[in-house]
């Protein structure tokens, strides 16, 4: 049968924080939710090992750190987001992947855009049971050419494990082995998972259920984004 719906529009000047713990969805859905509402992705993750991959000053400086799933300094962060809003792309808006991540990130957030865009901005927590994100973990493959996200078992890439659109290896990253994941879901739990309140009385703030497929995931946040959702 045909869905009669309206199809949902995104809404003019589309500003998106991705909360939720390592292995919740975020890069996932923040990628579908980038390219509908036209808007760029900023992932901060992907900038920083672009950045290790490049063998940059910045990237030496860190690798230590990402690969041990420790968490990167945060003036450094504040500086990277802060010179990337600038670009002229983000005029119409922007989805944020992976930042803030500590409440110091959040209030540099806040400084660099102002308490009334806090209050516009919508906030989704991305919410997943922990032997889930261990699952979803230990299966990540990824491609080092583009980012793309594939999983061993659930979304695997079409042909032996090349990446579909590199025709790369897809290799398992430094910080999905068992050490580091352990090291990054203690890192939320001290210093991400306080955003949570943060946001909740600032913000736009949404929980939602990453427990489920993706599609009905990126159906509630089209829903929301597109202000069809209560
Ligand atoms: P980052 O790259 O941001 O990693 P993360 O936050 O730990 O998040 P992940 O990429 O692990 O998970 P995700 O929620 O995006 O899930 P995904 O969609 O990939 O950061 C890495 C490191 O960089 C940090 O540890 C830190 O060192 C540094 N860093 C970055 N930002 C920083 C900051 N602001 N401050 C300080 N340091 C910072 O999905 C995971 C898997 O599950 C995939 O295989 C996917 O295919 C699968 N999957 C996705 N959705 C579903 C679903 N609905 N059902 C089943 N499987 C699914």
């Amino acid at each position: 049968m045909v869905d009669a719906r309206p199809e949902v529009r995104p809404a003019p000047r589309l500003r998106v924080i991705f909360l939720g713990p390592p292995g919740a969805g975020k890069g996932t859905q923040a990628a579908r939710l980038a390219a509908w509402g036209k808007v760029p992705r900023i992932s901060t993750g992907d900038m920083l090992r672009e950045a290790i991959a490049a063998a940059t000053a910045l990237g030496k400086q860190i690798a230590p750190l990402m690969e041990k799933g420790a968490l990167v300094p945060d003036q450094l962060l504040i500086g990277v987001v802060q010179e990337r809003l600038m670009r002229d792309d983000c005029k119409k808006g922007y989805i944020l992947d992976g930042f803030p991540r500590t409440l110091r990130q959040a209030e540099g957030f806040e400084t660099m855009v102002g308490g009334d865009l806090t209050e516009e901005m919508l906030v989704f927590d991305v919410e997943v049971p922990r032997p889930e994100l261990l699952r979803r973990l230990s299966g990540r493959r990824w491609c080092p050419a583009c980012q793309s996200t594939y999983h061993v078992d659930n979304n695997p890439p079409k042909k032996d494990m090349l990446c579909d659109r590199e025709g790369a290896q897809v290799i398992q990253r430094e910080d999905d082995k068992e050490v580091a994941v352990a090291r990054r879901l203690a890192e939320y739990d001290e210093r991400t998972a306080p955003l949570i309140d943060y946001y909740r009385n600032r913000s736009r703030f949404y929980r939602i259920d990453g427990y489920r497929p993706p599609d009905a995931v990126f159906q509630e946040l089209t829903s929301i984004a597109g202000g069809r959702a209560s």
